[in-house]
């Protein structure tokens, strides 16, 4: 072998590597996660790119600096060590929340002189708050809550021009609140703290409860002491008609280039073919060739993720990018991805099929979609559109769907599901789509309520997902398969699905729950059976105990409610649109199975019951 050859192609090599790598904020990097504890997750090998690899780290376009890094959730803890993350002075993202970093702020952050978002909530930092805050004039997002951070707030953050959002709640501020007369702030929260004195005028248009939890003088009846604490779950700057989506999310994620929306959708698709084969590393840099094509030409395209709630999530599209996605299934409406962002957040993104209406519609649905908040609907995070890609983004449930928790792995290695907990899915799925009915003037509906479309949410109970999408397409399910066995038999079309077809799907996932068995099924060598004829037989035969799930029969004393969701779930699946009860009475009949799941106190009602809105 020539040997000069080979060393020119190793020192060739190795100046390739050089070339890619900011290497000093690599090393400051290092130097910061060798000097801190962590989670042992991370994948930062000193050997490999840094702007390719490494998790929760971002690179310019031409891989010159580090400009962001996220570690939401990296367990680390113990103070950030001095003389690390400062020297990434080109940094414009921080995002260290929900660690448990200790200490004051560092004061090297001064340094990162282009920072615009500053995430270290749900830490414990201590001591007062930096002093000087116009260092960093491009300042735009700011939370520090839920920390240990004391003193008063700083006059100086009056001069962040660019300020859209202050959350310092839950801290141990005092003292008095500055003027802040910062046009930008659309949103902020003091909640929590010992602050005293008055609001300043610049801050009276901001909803009583971001003071609250403090030592105010009330001077004014705007401020009740007996507010409750309890922030809607709407943002208040949503609220803002003056606002339009475009503003908003121009706002929220300036730094979010045009294009971004088009890279997801390659990312997407990139992923589809991809990770699959678990060809990771062809992926990764199969997504940067394709990033800097589509940035270019994306600038033109007036198409844009359009999100829901803000940086609540701390993802954005270029999150969304770099995230490694997995299909989680393929339904009537779509194929369903699981994109991980960064080390915490895990979001399900439904690229849609056969959408039939133009875009001023399926705008104006997703926007109706997109206000439904209920703990038992699942909540829309950000939809796309463009001629041929149509996305929407939701939260994404570790455990499954109702219908693989029922159905999956049945056989030895199977947890049985308890009737209670079959209990809790039918009662929050019935809140849930009593809730959509009563969207929209009392039109919103469902159209496709199935088992696969309900999650647990974090109480346990039913979480309906897939709101309102059956509108916007022409898909049917085809006959004999397991979807099908749920629409009602007067609906030929999803696009005419009504409340009371929504009910008798719902019969069938009460059926369902029931028997374990599929809503369309078959035995070997016969031909499909269909859950809601199968079940009216044996029960007209009089043999009702025998359609139970077995599963259920190692359970004492439920027998009575077993037959009493049964008869719901009959009346529910009635032949007959009219003779169907309405959703409302289907929740009070499904609570009543057993009288303690009624909401008597107010309490249990008030996490169900509609939010109040906040008009700033
Ligand atoms: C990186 O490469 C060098 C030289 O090949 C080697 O000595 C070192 O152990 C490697 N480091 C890691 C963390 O793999
Ligand atoms: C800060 O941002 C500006 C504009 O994006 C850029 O020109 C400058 O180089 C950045 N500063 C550093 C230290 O990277
Ligand atoms: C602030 O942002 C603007 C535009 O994004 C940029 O030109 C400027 O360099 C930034 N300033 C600092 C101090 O980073
Ligand atoms: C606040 O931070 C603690 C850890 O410091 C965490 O356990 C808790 O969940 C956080 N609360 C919120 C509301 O983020
Ligand atoms: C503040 O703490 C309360 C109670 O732990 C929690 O419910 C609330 O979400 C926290 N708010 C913020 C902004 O961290
Ligand atoms: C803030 O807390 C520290 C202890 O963590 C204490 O020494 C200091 O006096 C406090 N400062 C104020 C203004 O309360
Ligand atoms: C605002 O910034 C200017 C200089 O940029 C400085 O002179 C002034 O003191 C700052 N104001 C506050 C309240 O910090
Ligand atoms: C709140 O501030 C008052 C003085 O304004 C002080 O006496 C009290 O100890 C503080 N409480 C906390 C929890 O820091
Ligand atoms: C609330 O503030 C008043 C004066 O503004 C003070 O007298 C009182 O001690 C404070 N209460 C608490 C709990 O800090
Ligand atoms: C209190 O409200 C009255 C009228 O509602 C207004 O004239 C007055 O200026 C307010 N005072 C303060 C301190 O905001
Ligand atoms: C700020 O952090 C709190 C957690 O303490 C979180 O509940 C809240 O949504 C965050 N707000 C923003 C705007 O990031």
């Amino acid at each position: 072998m020539d040997k000069k050859l080979f060393l020119l192609f190793i020192f060739s090599a190795v100046l390739v590597c050089i070339e890619a790598e900011p290497l000093e904020d690599k090393q400051a990097l290092l130097d910061f996660l060798h000097n801190i504890n962590h989670s042992p997750h991370f994948n930062w090998d000193e050997n490999s790119s840094v702007c390719q690899t490494w998790r929760g780290v971002t690179c310019n376009t031409d891989g010159s600096r580090v400009i962001a890094i996220r570690l939401p959730g990296a367990g680390l803890s113990g103070p950030i060590p001095p003389n690390t993350l400062n020297r990434l002075s080109a940094l414009e993202t921080v995002s260290l929340r929900s660690n448990g970093i200790t200490g004051d702020f560092p004061d090297g952050f001064s340094e990162l002189k282009n920072l615009t978002s500053l995430y270290l909530q749900s830490n414990k930092f201590s001591g007062p708050l930096p002093l000087d805050f116009s260092v960093w004039s491009n300042l735009s997002i700011v939370n520090f809550s839920n920390n240990s951070f004391n003193g008063s707030i700083p006059i100086s953050i009056s001069n962040l021009t660019h300020l859209y959002s202050l959350v310092l709640a839950n801290n141990s501020l005092s003292g008095k609140i500055p003027d802040l007369n910062i046009p930008s702030l659309k949103e902020m929260n003091l909640a929590n703290n010992n602050l005293s004195g008055v609001v300043p005028k610049s801050l009276l248009r901001f909803p009583s409860w971001v003071f609250s939890g403090n030592n105010l003088t009330s001077e004014n009846s705007t401020l009740s002491p007996a507010f409750p604490m309890h922030p809607p779950y709407t943002l208040p700057p949503k609220k803002t008609k003056g606002l339009s989506k475009t503003a908003l999310l121009g706002i929220i994620i300036g730094v979010c280039a045009l294009g971004f929306a088009v890279i997801a959708v390659v990312m997407i698709l990139c992923c589809y073919d991809y990770a699959a084969a678990g060809v990771k590393e062809s992926v990764k840099s199969k997504k940067k060739d394709v990033s800097m094509k589509a940035e270019s030409s994306a600038s033109r395209d007036k198409n844009k993720i359009v999100f829901f709630e803000d940086c609540n999530l701390a993802f954005d599209l270029e999150d969304l990018l770099r995230a490694s996605a997995e299909i989680l299934g393929r339904g009537t409406f779509g194929t369903t991805y699981k994109a991980a962002i960064e080390d915490a957040t895990t979001v399900a993104v439904k690229r849609l099929k056969e959408v039939t209406v133009g875009k001023r519609e399926f705008e104006q649905q997703m926007e109706l979609i997109g206000k439904i908040k209920h703990e038992n609907v699942d909540a829309l995070r950000a939809y796309y559109y463009s001629k041929d890609e149509k996305l929407v983004v939701s939260d994404y449930y570790q455990q499954g769907s109702v219908s693989s928790i029922l159905h999956g792995n049945r056989g030895e290695r199977r947890t049985p599901v308890d009737w209670d907990s079959r209990l809790r899915i039918a009662i929050g799925a019935a809140r849930g789509i009593a809730h959509i009915h009563t969207q929209q003037g009392g039109k919103l509906v469902h159209g496709n309520i199935k088992a696969s479309n309900i999650f647990l949410n974090s109480h346990g109970y039913g979480c309906v997902s897939d709101t309102g999408l059956a509108v916007l397409m022409s898909s049917v399910p085809s006959p004999g398969t397991r979807a099908s066995g749920y629409r009602a038999p007067e609906v030929t079309d999803t696009r005419k699905a009504v409340h009371s077809s929504d009910v008798y799907s719902f019969g069938v996932l009460l059926l369902e729950l029931l028997t374990g068995k599929s809503p369309i099924y078959s035995l070997e060598g016969e031909q499909n059976i269909h859950l809601v004829r199968w079940v009216n037989s044996v029960v007209r035969e009089e043999w009702t105990a025998e359609v139970f799930d077995v599963e259920l029969l190692r359970y004492s004393n439920i027998e009575e409610e077993m037959v009493e969701m049964l008869q719901i779930g009959m009346a529910c699946a009635a032949r007959m649109p009219d003779q169907r009860p309405k959703m409302s009475e289907v929740v009070r009949m499904v609570e009543g199975i057993r009288p303690e799941n009624r909401p008597s106190s107010t309490e249990s009602r008030s996490e169900v019951s509609t939010p109040t809105v906040y008009a700033t």
